[in-house]
C-alpha cells in the first residue's frame, strides 16, 4: 500500500480554487484533471462537486499516490486514475465538458504547453470550460518578488521550466478556439484562468 503523498499548498489553495469551480463547472458533467499530482485536489473537488465525474490523471510516476487518495475517499464520482502525459501520441477518446489543471504549465516545457493547447480540442465537448491555476507573468513582468524567486528555483530544477506569460498562454487558447471568460486573482500571487469554448 502506497502512503498518500501530501502537499500543504493544496490545502492552502483548494477553497479559493473551489469557488472558481463552483462558478464555472456548475453546469458541467465530466471533468478531466491534467497533472493531478498528489491527488488531493481530485478528492476535495470531486467531493464538493458531486454533479461532476472527476477524472484524475497524471504521468505514471504519480499514479500510485493519486490512487491511494482516491481509494481512501471511496467517492462515487472518481473513476480510476488515468495515466496521461500530454506528450503521448494517443489522447483519451472520451470528451469532457470541463478540464482543470493546477501548477502544471510552469513545470512542463513550453513545447509541452503548446502541445497541451493544440490537442485540447480533441478532448473538449461542446461548450466546455478550461480552468488553469498557477502563477503567470503579465506584460513580461513578474507580479511579485516571490514569483521572480520561484522562477529562479524552477529554472534551477530544469532550464525548460518557468512561469509563463499570460498573453502567450491565452494566445494558445485562442488558437484552439477558446475564449477567456475570467482571470481571477488567487492567494499567494497565483491566478485562476478560465476559458470557454469547444
Ligand atoms: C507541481 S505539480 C502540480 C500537481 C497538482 N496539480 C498540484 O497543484 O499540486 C506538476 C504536475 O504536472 C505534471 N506534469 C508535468 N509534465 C506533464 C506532462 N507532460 N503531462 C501531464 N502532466 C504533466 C506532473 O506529473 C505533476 O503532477
Amino acid at each position: 500500500m502506497i502512503e498518500k503523498p501530501y502537499s500543504a499548498a493544496c490545502d492552502r489553495n483548494r477553497d479559493a480554487i473551489l469557488a472558481v469551480l463552483h462558478d464555472h463547472f456548475a453546469g458541467r458533467r465530466s471533468a478531466l484533471e491534467i497533472g493531478s499530482g498528489t491527488g488531493q485536489h481530485a478528492v476535495y473537488f470531486a467531493k464538493a462537486l458531486p454533479h461532476l465525474t472527476w477524472q484524475a490523471s497524471d504521468r505514471a510516476e504519480n499514479l500510485g499516490g493519486i490512487c491511494a487518495w482516491l481509494d481512501e475517499a471511496e467517492l462515487a464520482n472518481t473513476p480510476p486514475v488515468l495515466e496521461f502525459d500530454v506528450r503521448q501520441p494517443v489522447w483519451p477518446a472520451q470528451r469532457y465538458d470541463a478540464v482543470y489543471s493546477a501548477n502544471t504549465l510552469h513545470i512542463m516545457s513550453w513545447a509541452e504547453v503548446e502541445r497541451l493547447f493544440a490537442r485540447l480540442p480533441e478532448v473538449l465537448a461542446a461548450d466546455a470550460r478550461l480552468v488553469v491555476y498557477g502563477p503567470f507573468n503579465y506584460g513580461g513582468r513578474f507580479t511579485s518578488a516571490s514569483n521572480a524567486d520561484f522562477d529562479v528555483s524552477l529554472k534551477a530544477q530544469a532550464p525548460y521550466r518557468g512561469i509563463r506569460d499570460f498573453e502567450a498562454v491565452d494566445g494558445l487558447a485562442r488558437a484552439s478556439g477558446l475564449e477567456l471568460l475570467e482571470d481571477r486573482a488567487m492567494p499567494a500571487n497565483n491566478r485562476c484562468l478560465v476559458w470557454g469554448g469547444g
